[in-house]
């Protein structure tokens, strides 16, 4: 499609926000991180990333920061050694903190239990006497498949304390899913349960590893926790937690590795094809995910109650359920189940009854407490709560206002965390007591961190202009290649701006007038309307904008006058979804058109909006804007093995008829 040369910016910059909120007095003053903490890791960014290396135990001290001599292939803190579990459990019970509550677990069924720092000791240092006596030997790789229960928490620090990468599989992935990834790190064990609990019934797991490794020549050993007591298959090979690893000794001697030995290997599946397993390593990884959560989260230990709502199968789960927040000594709440299991308010009652501080969730969550109204968390208190994040996606402008008032209650400061699988941590956000927030902004790099936004030829666009997200620095939790693929990594993150050392993320982004940094998705799913290259993020958020609107997707469609043309599919909140049911829908999408073109320019105005009651999502929450775009070019939809919900393509290809053109 011909670009129009009157119209060459690499990416328009059409939405703008003028609503702006600077942290209270009080935690400005009192915050871990503060305004001078910019200068001084710019000017010296090894020797601010040396400091925070040092909140670490090392049991041999790093005399070198970074090695990039062979770059884009790091080396951090490469001659000193470290225990990663030792790190994030007995250094806290060694310095008195044993009786501290390391996690309130709160399973879905509601049954709880909260486990101390001693005990969470105990526990690992079983479970790593077990895995020894399996035979495992430092550098193996271990796949854990398992809900979000505590022994997943115990199986990751096990294996992080006897030196095996682990690969976490999220529990919602297929069998085949799970095969190809045992596969690729040639797994010589796999952690599973027999079942997990999921909207009140019990699902089984184990049955899906059991097809898994069929085939397998590298699994030797299958460990089986029970969870929910449903009936399994047994192999010859099959072991049971509570039989191997109950009866162990409490005593492990940890030994120290390397800063840069593998610590795990975790699969994104990116846009296309074989899924890539990102490799992180140890001391680089931890620092920063220790720094972050310090900064980022502004936490206190022995004072904060932090719950981040992610699973241990994705990224967010590893750096701030497990890594980080353990390194800090923090006190958690772990979740098992959904948001609306027994009931809409399930995320709210924990809340108050843990007195959670601190609560990092997802832009999809968030949205769906909108669809779901605010009455109902306007029935709990919230009043423990003193800092509210998000993570994953773009925050539209409005979603962001409602978690503000409705969950934060006008006085919580938001962080609108940017980060990737890749990064292994936060890159780019607020710091709570520093910065003035923009609903919708994940603002600037966070101290040490470089970050750009540039055009085609990588050079930086100015203020008010959108390109492409580029991280221009070497950071200490970058992924350090795909594993068994290091030519793909090379080509996918680090040719694009090959000629520059840049690294690319794959995001589009934009400066606004002050030099705030906004996301603007994926740069696979930018729309080109005649010329103009138009960020789906920016017309999602602008219909979202709408009281009417709770999510929004937003895809072009091949046009044949303006090359593509924008299709919308809307879900509709609580109350309005009741209203549209009466009223006439083709009112309802003229004012969504026309909503949009007053928000951002008639250059954005939706070709046509359907209204539909879910979209398509990947397990962890992202839009599947593929497949919508197969159903806005009138094509039969694609793969949609990685759907969390396979109907949700079915009901929306057959209530086509409810949208609207003109
Ligand atoms: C992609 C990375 C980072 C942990 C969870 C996702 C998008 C992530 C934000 C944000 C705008 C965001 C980007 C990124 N993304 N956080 N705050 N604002 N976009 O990890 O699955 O590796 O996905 O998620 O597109 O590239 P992931």
């Amino acid at each position: 499609m011909a670009d129009n040369p009157a119209n060459s910016e690499t990416l328009d910059n059409l939405l703008s926000e003028n609503r702006t909120f600077p942290p209270s007095a009080e935690l400005a003053a009192n915050a871990n991180v503060k305004q001078e903490a910019y200068a001084r890791a710019e000017a010296d960014p090894e020797a601010y990333w040396a400091e925070q290396a040092n909140r670490l135990d090392w049991a041999t001290p790093f005399t070198q920061v970074l090695d990039w001599s062979d770059a884009p292939h790091a080396k951090w803190f490469a001659d000193g050694k470290l225990n990663v579990a030792v790190n994030c459990v007995d250094r806290h019970v060694d310095a008195g903190h044993g009786d501290q509550v390391a996690f309130h677990w709160e399973g879905e069924p509601g049954d709880s239990r909260s486990v101390t720092y001693a005990q969470l000791k105990d526990e690992v240092c079983k479970a790593a006497n077990a895995l020894v006596s399996l035979g495992l030997q430092t550098g193996d790789r271990v796949a854990i498949y398992l809900p979000m229960i505590p022994e997943a928490i115990v199986a990751m620090l096990a294996c992080a304390r006897l030196g095996l990468p682990h690969s976490v599989v999220f529990g919602g992935f297929s069998a085949e899913a799970l095969r190809s990834r045992v596969a690729d790190a040639e797994a010589k064990l796999v952690i599973t349960a027999d079942g997990q609990f999921r909207r009140g019934s019990a699902l089984p797991l184990k049955a899906a590893v059991d097809e898994a490794v069929e085939a397998s020549d590298s699994v030797q050993h299958v460990l089986v926790v029970r969870r929910t007591g449903i009936d399994v298959e047994w192999a010859d090979n099959n072991l049971w937690w509570h039989e191997l690893v109950d009866g162990q000794s409490t005593e492990h001697e940890a030994e120290a590795f390397d800063a840069e030995h593998p610590l795990f290997i975790l699969y994104t599946s990116g846009t296309t094809g074989q899924p890539k397993g990102i490799l992180h390593t140890s001391g680089g990884y931890l620092t920063q995910a220790a720094y972050t959560h310090h900064a980022v989260f502004d936490h206190q230990a022995g004072q904060d109650v932090y719950w981040c709502t992610a699973d241990i199968g994705w990224v967010t789960g590893h750096t701030y359920i497990v890594y980080g927040p353990l390194a800090n000594r923090a006190t958690e709440v772990i979740y098992e189940g959904t948001p609306n299991s027994p009931h809409e308010g399930r995320h709210w009652e924990i809340i108050d009854k843990y007195q959670v501080s601190i609560y990092y969730t997802a832009p999809t969550t968030i949205r769906t407490f909108m669809k779901w109204g605010k009455d109902i968390p306007a029935k709990y208190s919230l009043a423990s709560l003193r800092i509210l994040g998000s993570v994953g996606e773009p925050i539209n402008p409005e979603a962001w206002m409602w978690y503000r008032e409705n969950i934060g209650h006008d006085n919580c400061p938001i962080v609108d965390t940017w980060w990737q699988t890749e990064t292994g941590a936060i890159m780019i956000s607020p710091l709570p007591g520093v910065t003035a927030t923009k609903p919708g902004s994940a603002m600037q790099p966070i101290p040490g961190i470089s970050a750009k936004v540039v055009n085609d030829e990588g050079v930086p666009v100015g203020k008010g202009q959108g390109g492409y997200l580029v991280i221009d620095k070497p950071w200490p939790s970058m992924l350090r290649t795909i594993w068994g693929d290091d030519a793909r990594y090379v080509d996918t993150y680090w040719s694009r701006f090959a000629a520059q050392g840049y690294y690319f993320a794959g995001d589009g982004a934009k400066y606004d007038d002050d030099g705030a940094i906004w996301l603007l998705g994926r740069v696979d799913d930018v729309m080109n309307v005649s010329g103009h290259r138009i960020s789906t993020t920016e017309v999602e958020s602008a219909l979202v904008s709408h009281p009417s609107v709770a999510e929004a997707a937003v895809v072009g469609a091949s046009d044949a006058t303006t090359g593509q043309g924008i299709v919308a599919f809307v879900i509709l909140r609580g109350d309005a979804a009741q209203d549209a049911a009466e009223a006439d829908a083709s009112d309802r999408v003229t004012e969504l058109r026309n909503h949009v073109a007053k928000e951002i320019g008639p250059i954005a105005k939706p070709r046509q909006i359907m209204v539909v009651a879910e979209l398509p999502k990947t397990r962890s929450g992202k839009i599947m804007r593929r497949l919508l775009r197969d159903v806005a070019e009138n094509r039969p939809v694609g793969d949609v093995t990685t759907l969390a919900d396979s109907a949700v393509m079915e009901q929306i290809s057959s209530g086509l008829s409810a949208g609207s053109e003109d």
